[in-house]
């Protein structure tokens, strides 16, 4: 079950060279190529001719051709070229996507395209800011249905468990987390208090001796997701902290696209208000997120496989209450748009 009308990465940037790359989003096959003058273009992957994947063709200009017949679409879908025929076909089109590039981002819209407003692109503060820093985003497929993700990115306990060498320490165990939900998604958050920084952040954190520490986990429909983290000296923490002298921020973006109902693309980049031209530090960082996210993922497969194979009843507890109401809203959400697609053939 997927939110249809949302838009989802399809690619960084960067992995969409000069040939077709194929993707599955939401269990839909699309081709992704460039256009001469750079843009993407992101069209369905079958030609309307015995459905062969477009990604198995050849671009020519600023077209795609099937490999098949030699059919010849454009960047709209349109075919536009039909060897060895008098006349196109009527209909004789495939599906173009809306396809937006930010962030080093390819975000495709996989709904209704009449609805598709760039504007309704996850915002990311500070994007572009010199004196903030930025990691190389970086991506993974995770073999896991995407509300598990969700869950976990709703979770700010786990990381004691399952990143005690970078995002969690003993201190993450018993502070209580509140849970917050506006129109746009859910947040689990905590402040706690008088604790030690956390393994990966302790060479970015520019005051010694314990901290406040804020974990901010926000996810908003459909499944992307801002996890915040702030230090700042003991004492300090609050609303305001953020902007403390000595605040240390790191914003964590987390976009997650369901491939199907078992798998999930995951990709990610962080930025932080310290040492913005700093590329050890920036290198750091990413190799330090890449391998807590590989824990993440042993984890999450691990859990798909759990619900799989297991007929014991699931028991919910307390750190539980955001990913519920999370699920809960999205699943109401998609029932919406599925009710709302129906209603033109409803008499
Ligand atoms: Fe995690």
């Amino acid at each position: 079950m997927f939110l249809r009308n949302a838009w989802y990465v399809a690619a960084l940037d960067i992995e969409l060279e000069d040939g077709l790359m194929p993707v599955k989003m939401l269990n839909e096959r699309i081709v992704l190529y460039r256009k001469t003058d750079g843009g993407p273009v992101a069209l369905e992957d079958a030609c309307v001719h015995r459905k062969l994947p477009l990604s198995m063709g050849r671009i020519k200009g600023d077209n795609v051709e099937c490999a098949y017949h030699g059919m010849t679409y454009d960047g709209s879908g349109q075919c536009v070229r039909l060897p060895c025929a008098d006349r196109i076909p009527k209909g004789a089109r495939v599906r173009s996507y809306p396809i937006v590039s930010r962030y080093g981002l390819l975000w495709v819209w996989m709904g209704d395209a009449r609805l598709a407003q760039p504007s309704a692109i996850f915002g990311v503060d500070h994007y572009g800011d010199p004196s903030w820093g930025i990691t190389r985003g970086d991506a993974m497929t995770v073999d896991c249905n995407y509300l598990y993700m969700t869950d976990n990115l709703l979770d700010p306990s786990h990381v004691a468990w399952v990143h005690p060498g970078s995002f969690g320490n003993a201190a993450c165990e018993s502070e209580t987390v509140q849970v917050k939900a506006d129109p746009t998604g859910v947040t689990a958050f905590r402040w706690m208090r008088e604790v030690d920084v956390a393994p990966i952040y302790v060479p970015f954190v520019r005051f010694s001796g314990v901290c406040d520490r804020l974990q901010h986990y926000e996810v908003r429909y459909p499944s992307h997701a801002l996890i915040k983290a702030v230090f700042v000296p003991s004492g300090a923490g609050g609303p305001e902290a953020e902007h403390h002298e000595s605040a240390f921020v790191m914003d964590s973006y987390n976009f997650l696209t369901p491939v199907d109902e078992q798998h999930t693309r995951y990709y990610w980049f962080q930025m932080r208000n310290v040492l913005p031209d700093d590329p050890q530090a920036s290198r750091l960082l990413a190799d330090g997120v890449r391998s807590a996210f590989e824990e993440d993922r042993v984890i999450l497969n691990a859990v798909q496989q759990g619900f799989a194979t297991t007929h014991s009843p699931n028991i919910d507890i307390a750190i539980d209450s955001a990913p519920l109401r999370f699920r809960r809203r999205l699943r109401q959400l998609i029932d919406r748009e599925r009710d709302a697609r129906a209603e033109p053939h409803a008499t």
